[in-house]
């Protein structure tokens, strides 16, 4: 007997989880393995938010703050604005796709870029709405004129991915504001900014600064990555009151736990600590970039904590080179499973996650080389 469900999840794309590091062990008999397969950070929560989180513990027999006042109290003051402009969510996931629900319904759409964050298209199939998937420009990031075009009277919702995931390509916020401008003034944008802190840019973060004025933008970061606290999902958006408006009335009240709401707001009073961490990641992503260059892989240069391979031109290929990373001990993410075949995504790991991958890598394109020759 089969379980009468919405024809509507037909259309959802399962999502392939890589192999966990353990898989990885046991299938290639290995000792070690180093995961830089899901844009996690490589460093441990700060030591005193594990305390936070360690003594939290006690208190778990009473509820959350509904309304995680004293973190967004915080978040509000950080970036200047009220407290009823600030919402928080189970990961910038979870407000991603409330925003979907809150804005779209059968026969609207929502306009996104291609390849960009799997979660995307989920908005539309889960409010029987539809995706409009604007091929990304040939830099690998966001075409926003023709994202522009896209946009007619049925659209409900844009999201802009910025830096984007996969390619880690970052649209300045110059162009971001005039493609905002561009739209009608009652249209939702949401811009998602799970990756601006790794963004070595001057003018990374203003366009929050619009998300103070504009009634129809919000913008969501997370603690997953620069805080790596992924393991307890804390996102959080600013935007108009408007828009969190809305969004609250499509969660549910008890959406963050008491200790994700501890551990972000303690990891917020650490910004000097978080921002070194950040600086020796970027730091990092300039030395694997530059590793790649003498070493003729192809790669998009990126502004996030990844990078995005070109396996295929010269390379092995997409399934050979992971399959043969792996072997090495490295994880990486199959372009294949982010709708960008041919690619490979590596996470910016610690210094030595990043030699040992670069050792794997030199010995894979070796090999290859030898075999062309
Ligand atoms: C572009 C982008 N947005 C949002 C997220 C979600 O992050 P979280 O739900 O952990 O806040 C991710 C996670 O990888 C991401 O890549």
């Amino acid at each position: 007997m089969s379980l009468r469900v919405s024809p509507r999840l037909g259309a959802i794309p399962t999502y392939e989880p890589g192999l966990t590091t353990q898989e990885v062990l046991a299938r290639y008999g290995l000792e070690a393995a180093i995961r830089l397969a899901s844009n996690e950070s490589p460093y441990p929560p700060l030591p005193e938010v594990e305390e936070v989180v360690r003594s939290g513990a006690a208190g778990l027999n009473r509820y959350p703050d509904a309304y995680a006042r004293a973190l967004r109290g915080a978040l509000a003051e950080r970036h200047g604005v009220d407290i009823d402009q600030v919402v928080v969510g189970n990961g910038s996931c979870e407000l991603i796709l409330l925003a979907g629900q809150a804005m779209l319904d059968p026969g609207t759409t929502v306009v996104h870029a291609d390849p960009s964050f799997a979660i995307y298209p989920h908005l539309a199939v889960a409010a029987g709405a539809d995706a409009v998937a604007v091929p990304l420009a040939e830099d690998g990031g966001h075409d926003l004129d023709a994202m522009a075009a896209a946009v007619d009277e049925r659209t409900r919702l844009v999201v802009i991915c910025n830096p984007n995931n996969p390619t880690g390509v970052y649209r300045s916020a110059v162009d971001v504001e005039r493609f905002v401008d561009g739209l009608p003034d009652d249209l939702a944008v949401l811009v998602d900014e799970a990756y601006f802190d790794f963004v070595d840019e001057a003018d990374a973060g203003r366009v929050m600064s619009l998300a103070r004025r504009r009634v129809n933008l919000l913008v969501t970061r997370t603690f997953s990555k620069a805080h790596g606290l992924c393991a307890l999902r804390v996102g959080y958006g600013v935007g108009s009151a408007a828009w969190v408006e809305a969004i609250g009335k499509v969660r549910q009240p008890f959406n963050t736990s008491a200790l994700a709401q501890a551990a972000a707001l303690e990891s917020l009073r650490h910004r000097s600590a978080i921002a070194k961490r950040v600086e020796e990641t970027v730091r990092e992503r300039r030395r694997v970039e530059d590793a790649l260059r003498d070493l003729g892989v192809p790669f998009t240069p990126s502004r996030a904590n990844f990078i995005l391979l070109d396996a295929d031109s010269g390379g092995p290929g997409e399934a050979a080179l992971h399959e043969e990373l792996l072997r090495r001990g490295v994880i990486a993410r199959r372009g294949a499973a982010l709708g960008a075949p041919g690619t490979l995504r590596v996470t910016i790991g610690g210094p030595e996650e990043n030699d040992a991958f670069l050792a794997a890598l030199s010995q894979v394109t070796d090999q290859s080389m030898s075999k062309l020759t």
